[in-house]
C-alpha cells in the first residue's frame, strides 16, 4: 500500500494536488458550502461575474423556487432579469481573453492515425458560419433542432450554433434506434435534423443516414415532417485499417428536395454571427431520458443557471488549470458529454481530448496510448469501461506512460470497489485523486462527489454535496433519516443546474420528481450515509435500471417485448453482470399455442434494438409458462430477481397465486 492508503478504506488526495487545488482541504469545502447554502445569491452572484452578461440579473430577485406541490406549481428560477448568451460566453469572451490560439479540441478519430485540433478562434468561426447556415434554413429562436452524429467536431460546431441564434438542441445518441429518434424527433417537433454519412465504430461501420431516413419517414407517419437534413461528410475521410469495412457501405441515401451537405453550406456562409441574447431561464436544450411509461422524457436545461453550475463543476471537480488537458470519454450524445465535453470544458477556455474511437480498436489500450499522446491530466470515463479494461490485465497498460493524469473520474453508475482500486493504482498509480461523480440528466452537472484535493476518499463513495446541493435521506414515509442509514436520495432546495421541465409536460415533471415526497426533488436513487457522512449510492429504487451507463427502464423494455404478436406477457428485471454493472433478464410467456423457441428469442432480441437501440439487447430471454403473481395480479419482481441469479433463497412465496409457478421457473432458466 501507499502511503496515501489510510486504514485500508480512507485514501486522502496526494499532498502536491492537495496543495495546488482550488479546494485544498476538508475544512475550505466546508466553508464554501455553508456560504452556498446560506448565501446562495452572494455564492453564485460572485461567480456570475466572470462572464458576460448582456443585462445583469435584477438583486431582488436572483433565486426563487417552489418545491412543494402543495403550495403551488413547481419552478426553479436564476438569474432573473440577466440575459445572455453560451456561445458567447464559451468562444467570443474566450478568444478576447487571449485564447483565441488555444487548442479547444484535439480531435482523435476511430483509427489512431486520424486526428485533428481545433483552436478557440477557429471553432467561433465555424460556429457562426453554421449559426448562418441554421438560419439561412429558416431555424430561429425557439426552434428545436435534432442531431444525431458520433464524435466528430461538427457535432459541438451544431450545438453552439444552435446556442449563438437561440435554437434549442435535441442530441440523439447516435447508438439510438430509427424508431427512438423517430419519437423523439416527433415530440420536440424538430424542424431540422442534423447528422452525418457514417462512422466507424473499430471496424464496424454505422450507416448513420440511412438510419435517419427512416426515421424522418417514421416522424412524418407520426405526423412531423423536418424541412431540411443537413449532413457531414464523414465517411470521406481516409480512415486507416478501415478500407474494408467502407467498401461495405452503400453509398449514402439522399432526398434531393431535403438533404443538403454540411461542407456545402459551409463554403458561402459568413464566420461571423451576432449572437441572440437569452433570458437567463429561457431553454438552452433538451435531452431525453428514459421515462417509466414508455415515451421518453425530455429533460430541460435552461440558460443561466446551467452556465454557472456547468462551469462550477468542472472546474473544481477536475481541478482544471489553464494549461491542464482534459478527457472525458463520454459520447455527447448523453448528459455527460453535453456538460462535461461540450459546455463545462469550454465555459473554462480548457482544452480537451474528444475520442470517436472505443477503448478496444485497433488494441486493448487505446485509452492509454490516448493519455499518454496528448499527456492527458484529468480522465473520465465510466466504471464499465474500466471493468472491462481491466479485464486485459496489467500488461496494456504498461505499454505507456501515463504520469500526466493528475484527476480520475467515474460517472454513470456505482463503481465497485474493485474497479476503483484497479482505476486508483494501476492507472493513477497511487498519487491520482478519484472524483466518483454522481448525477443525472436531470441534475445538469455534478451533485454528490468528492474534490479532488479536499476529499479523502472511500472506494465506491460518491461522498459529499457539491456546493448549492442540499441532500437529505428520507424513510418510505417521508421522515428524514438523521446521521448513519438508507433511504430515498432527495434534495430539499435547487441548485443553478437541475432541470426546469419536461418539455411540452409540466404535470409530467411534477408527478415524476416532486409527487412521492413533498418539497423534495426525489433523484430515484437510494442512498446510504455511514458513520463519518459519507454518501454511498445503492442503485436505483424505481423501475430503472442502468446497463453499461445507460439508464432504461424495465417497463419500457416490457412494452416493446409485448408488442411481439407471440408474446402474451413480459417481466424484466435487472441481473448483475460483471462488466455491464447490470443487464436485462426477460421472462416471456408466449400466447396459448404458441412455441417458445429460438427464433422466438432471436426475433424479440432484434424487436429490441429497432425499439430502442442496440444497446438494450437483452442477455437473457427465458421461456415463463407464468409468473409469480400476488392474488391482486401484482408480479413479484423480487422472485424474479432471484431466479435470474439462481439463487434459491426466494423468501416468502405464500402470498403467490400459484407457488408452483417458482419451481417451475427454476427449471426453466436457460444456463
Ligand atoms: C446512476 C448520468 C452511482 C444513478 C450522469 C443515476 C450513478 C443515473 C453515478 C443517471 C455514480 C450516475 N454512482 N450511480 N457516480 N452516476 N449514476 O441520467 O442511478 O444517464 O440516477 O446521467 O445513473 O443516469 P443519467
Amino acid at each position: 500500500m501507499s502511503s496515501n492508503e489510510m486504514n485500508g478504506t480512507v485514501f486522502a488526495p496526494d499532498n502536491d494536488l492537495s496543495e495546488n487545488a482550488y479546494v485544498s482541504s476538508f475544512e475550505q469545502y466546508e466553508e464554501l458550502y455553508q456560504k452556498s447554502i446560506e448565501s446562495p445569491q452572494t455564492f453564485w452572484g460572485e461567480i456570475a461575474k466572470q462572464f458576460h452578461w448582456e443585462t445583469e440579473a435584477n438583486p431582488k430577485d436572483f433565486f426563487s423556487y417552489n418545491f412543494d406541490t402543495q403550495k403551488g406549481p413547481i419552478f426553479t428560477k436564476w438569474m432573473t432579469g440577466a440575459s445572455t448568451n453560451l456561445s458567447f460566453n464559451l468562444l467570443d469572451r474566450n478568444v478576447k481573453n487571449g485564447l483565441a490560439d488555444q487548442v479547444a479540441y484535439y480531435w482523435e478519430g476511430n483509427h489512431p492515425d486520424d486526428y485533428s485540433r481545433i483552436t478557440y478562434k477557429k471553432l467561433l468561426q465555424e460556429v457562426c458560419r453554421f449559426a448562418n447556415v441554421l438560419k439561412s434554413h429558416g431555424v430561429q429562436r425557439g426552434d428545436t433542432v435534432s442531431i444525431y452524429m458520433p464524435m466528430v467536431l461538427e457535432l459541438p460546431i451544431a450545438m453552439l450554433a444552435c446556442a449563438r441564434i437561440g435554437a434549442i438542441h435535441s442530441i440523439v445518441f447516435a447508438g439510438f434506434s430509427s424508431d427512438s429518434l423517430a419519437d423523439r424527433i416527433d415530440d420536440c417537433k424538430a424542424k431540422v435534423l442534423i447528422t452525418c454519412d457514417g462512422a466507424w465504430r473499430g471496424e464496424k461501420p454505422l450507416e448513420i443516414k440511412a438510419i435517419c431516413d427512416e426515421a424522418m419517414e417514421k416522424a412524418a407517419k407520426l405526423g412531423h415532417q423536418v424541412s431540411k437534413c443537413i449532413v457531414v461528410a464523414h465517411l470521406n475521410r481516409v480512415t486507416p485499417g478501415c478500407v474494408k469495412a467502407a467498401e461495405t457501405i452503400k453509398s449514402t441515401p439522399w432526398n434531393d428536395d431535403r438533404d443538403v451537405w454540411w461542407n456545402d453550406e459551409m463554403e458561402e456562409a459568413e464566420a461571423a454571427c451576432y449572437p441572440e441574447w437569452m433570458a437567463a431561464e429561457d431553454p438552452l436544450f433538451m435531452l431525453y431520458t428514459s421515462g417509466s411509461t414508455g415515451k421518453p422524457k425530455g429533460v430541460l436545461h435552461t440558460t443561466a443557471g446551467y452556465l454557472l453550475y456547468a462551469s462550477t463543476t468542472f472546474k473544481n471537480v477536475f481541478d482544471y488549470k489553464p494549461g491542464d488537458i482534459y478527457w472525458c470519454t463520454a459520447d455527447i450524445g448523453w448528459i455527460t458529454g453535453h456538460t462535461y465535453v461540450v459546455y463545462g470544458p469550454l465555459a473554462n477556455g480548457a482544452s480537451s481530448v474528444m475520442f470517436e474511437g472505443t477503448p478496444f480498436f485497433p488494441d486493448n489500450d487505446r485509452y492509454w496510448q490516448v493519455v499518454d499522446k496528448y499527456k492527458v491530466n484529468q480522465l473520465y470515463t465510466a466504471p464499465t469501461a474500466i471493468r472491462a479494461l481491466m479485464k486485459f490485465g496489467d500488461e496494456p497498460v504498461l505499454r505507456h506512460n501515463l504520469t500526466s493524469l493528475r484527476i480520475l473520474g467515474s460517472v454513470g453508475e456505482p463503481i465497485n470497489p474493485e474497479a476503483w482500486l484497479w482505476y486508483y493504482r494501476k492507472i493513477g498509480k497511487g498519487k491520482c485523486s478519484i472524483v466518483d461523480t454522481f448525477w443525472q440528466t436531470e441534475t445538469g452537472g455534478h451533485v454528490i462527489t468528492p474534490l479532488p484535493g479536499a476529499t479523502k476518499m472511500k472506494p465506491g463513495s460518491a461522498t459529499f454535496p457539491f456546493f448549492g446541493v442540499k441532500p437529505s435521506l428520507l424513510d418510505e414515509n417521508g421522515v428524514e433519516v438523521v446521521g448513519e442509514g438508507e433511504g430515498y436520495l432527495v434534495f430539499s432546495q435547487p441548485w443553478p443546474g437541475i432541470m426546469r421541465t419536461i418539455y411540452n409536460n409540466h404535470p409530467r415533471y411534477e408527478e415524476t420528481y416532486f409527487s412521492k415526497f413533498p418539497g423534495y426533488y426525489c433523484t430515484g436513487d437510494g442512498a446510504r450515509r455511514d458513520a463519518d457522512g459519507y454518501l454511498w449510492i445503492t442503485g436505483r429504487i424505481d423501475d430503472k435500471l442502468n446497463v453499461s451507463g445507460h439508464l432504461m427502464s424495465t417497463a419500457e423494455i416490457e412494452a416493446v417485448l409485448t408488442e411481439h404478436k407471440k408474446v402474451s406477457e413480459s417481466a424484466v428485471v435487472s441481473r448483475p453482470h460483471p462488466i455491464k454493472g447490470e443487464c436485462l433478464y426477460c421472462f416471456i410467456t408466449p400466447n396459448q399455442n404458441e412455441v417458445f423457441d429460438k427464433t422466438l428469442v432471436n426475433e424479440l432480441k432484434k424487436l429490441v434494438r429497432e425499439r430502442i437501440g442496440p444497446f438494450a439487447q437483452p442477455d437473457v430471454i427465458q421461456h415463463a409458462p407464468g409468473l409469480p403473481k400476488t392474488r391482486s395480479g401484482k408480479i413479484m419482481r423480487r422472485i424474479l430477481r432471484k431466479i435470474a441469479i439462481n439463487d434459491r433463497n426466494v423468501g416468502d412465496t405464500s402470498t403467490l397465486a400459484d407457488e408452483s409457478i417458482v419451481d417451475q421457473l427454476f427449471a426453466n432458466r436457460p444456463e
